[in-house]
């Protein structure tokens, strides 16, 4: 299906690329769509902007986010397998389109946080009381 080479994540428009890309799957997918719409609701410009400023400050040294981004997390009505589908969309949003170094930082990183933020989910669940951010 592809036309172009893949290249790498490199600029700007790569990042909004990437995430508009995956949060056009995730709002459509029949696990999560309705979580984050039902969330989100007309905040849709605001949370991609978001998540650029997030991803450009990760992958490509932006700096533009500085925030909390476990918080919003911890009441939400997810766990295992909602993170599972995240993944699994972020990772083929990701090959899709991209290939290289920064594409494979990409996948690490979000491996990375969704494993923190699902021990962390637990955790709080669990014990919130000794919870620390
Ligand atoms: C065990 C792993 C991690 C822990 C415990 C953790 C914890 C935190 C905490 C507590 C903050 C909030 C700081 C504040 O209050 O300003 C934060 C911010 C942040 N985290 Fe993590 N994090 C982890 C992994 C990651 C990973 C894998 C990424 C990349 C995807 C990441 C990206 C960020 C970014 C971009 C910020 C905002 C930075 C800022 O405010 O200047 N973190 N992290
Ligand atoms: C199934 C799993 C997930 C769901 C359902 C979910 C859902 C959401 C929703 C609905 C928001 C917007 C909150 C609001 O503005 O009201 C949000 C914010 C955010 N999400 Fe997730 N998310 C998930 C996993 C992840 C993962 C694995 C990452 C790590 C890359 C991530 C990173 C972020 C960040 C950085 C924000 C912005 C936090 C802030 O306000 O600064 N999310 N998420």
């Amino acid at each position: 299906m592809r036309s172009a080479p893949r290249t790498d994540i490199q600029h700007h428009d790569h990042i909004v690329l990437l995430v508009d890309s995956f949060y056009g799957r995730v709002r459509n997918d029949e696990l999560l769509g309705g979580i984050f719409n039902g969330i989100i609701g007309d905040r849709w410009p605001e949370h991609l902007e978001k998540m650029h400023r997030f991803w450009g400050t990760v992958l490509i040294n932006e700096g533009s986010y500085t925030g909390t981004p476990l918080r919003p997390h911890l009441h939400m009505p997810i766990g295992a397998a909602h993170f599972q589908r995240w993944l699994t969309l972020f990772l083929a949003t990701v090959d899709d389109l991209f290939e290289g170094p920064v594409a494979d930082l990409a996948k690490r990183n979000a491996l990375r946080m969704a494993d923190m933020f699902q021990e962390r989910i637990e955790r709080y669940r669990t014990r919130s009381q000794d919870f620390i951010q």
